[in-house]
């Protein structure tokens, strides 16, 4: 075997590679596994000790530097020095494929701009969990156990519990418990979320749904004040001038209680099937603070005084884009969500 004679030709071989494929088939020729230098190597262990010090040393020289030139060789390439035209072709005149980007969900979308008015009319925004426990959701709110208030609220009641009985909440009035235990009035809050009920499904009933909570307490604070802030609300979300009613109501946790409506706003209170003819559209519940929510939050109703209400995000989605659906809001249909 000469060695100088495989050198020669590797070299030569190496030159004349034209592009990477054809460099890796050099490298295999004589370092690949039965490699004409690989074979050199292999045989070096049955040599005579001086024959095999000495070719031993050309040999591995010569492994240096053929890597040496191989890869210096290589940055002679480019990626596509082994592109083949014929097997691979791509025609570069065709319109590219769009990336669709996802957006967000309509509700989310009111969301964020019911956030952004509030914001405007100097409230904060603040959140509160999904799973809460029953002194949140109904004990604090004035609902006790037992009492027939309770059943206004079909609840999903959690089986895995430690000392509390836990729930997902039915609503967001508990983020008011949770806020005035913390902070001290005057204070004006929004605090928006997913709640869940035990309900059949339909047109107009989901098991979870979106609420706002609005909560504003000081030590004059009256309906007009009420009035006055959630007129302006309906105006700046639907654009143009809303007309309001309060009919009164019940909520344990309000005294007066009243539910809000808006003047339809598709026939403009003449009647007609969105408003079952009645020309109005119930929007929210409300009320004055009751005594004793102000009391499980340890504060003095003699000094305090406040509105509270709850606004349905579905439905305020579901007026504004014309929906009549609220399945269609939580379906994932993409050709109904890509409308938005
Ligand atoms: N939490 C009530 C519900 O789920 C809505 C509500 C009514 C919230 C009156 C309030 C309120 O803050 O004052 O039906």
């Amino acid at each position: 075997m000469d060695i100088k004679d495989i050198k020669n030709r590797a070299e030569k071989d190496i030159k004349s590679a034209q592009n990477i494929n054809d460099l890796d088939k050099v490298f295999q020729k004589y370092l690949g596994k039965k490699g004409q230098l690989t074979q050199v190597l292999h045989l070096l262990k049955d040599l005579p000790e001086e024959e095999k010090k000495k070719t031993g040393k050309i040999a591995n020289q010569f492994k240096k530097e053929f890597l040496i030139k191989t890869e210096n060789q290589k940055k002679n390439f480019s990626d596509t020095d082994s592109y083949n035209p014929k097997s691979e072709w791509i025609d570069v005149t065709l319109p590219g494929k769009k990336i669709s980007t996802g957006h967000l969900n309509p509700i989310t979308q009111v969301k964020r701009e019911v956030e952004d008015i509030f914001e405007r009319l100097g409230f904060s925004v603040v959140e509160g969990p999904e799973v809460e426990s029953e002194k949140y959701n109904f004990d604090a709110l004035n609902i006790p156990k037992n009492h027939p208030a309770r059943d206004m609220w079909d609840t999903f009641w959690i089986k895995y519990q430690e000392k509390e009985k836990l729930l997902l909440r039915t609503h967001t009035s508990p983020v008011q418990i949770r806020y005035m235990e913390k902070h001290n009035p005057p204070l004006r809050i929004v605090a928006p979320g997913r709640v869940f009920r035990y309900e059949a499904t339909d047109a107009s009933h989901e098991i979870n749904f979106y609420h706002i909570e609005g909560l504003m307490i000081d030590k004059n604070i009256s309906i007009a004040n009420f009035k006055a802030i959630i007129e302006r609300f309906f105006q700046m979300f639907f654009k143009k001038s809303v007309k309001i009613r309060l009919r009164p109501s019940y909520f344990p946790f309000t005294e007066p209680s009243f539910e809000v409506d808006i003047g339809c706003l598709v026939c403009g209170g003449k009647g007609c099937s969105v408003c079952s003819q009645r020309g109005w559209l119930e929007m929210a519940g409300a009320g004055m603070v009751h005594p004793k929510v102000f009391k499980a939050v340890k504060l003095n109703p003699k000094n305090w005084q406040g509105f509270a209400f709850g606004l349905g995000l579905d439905r305020l989605t579901m007026m504004k884009y014309k929906i009549d659906d609220v399945r269609l809001l939580y379906g994932g249909d993409l050709k109904f969500l890509q409308q938005f």
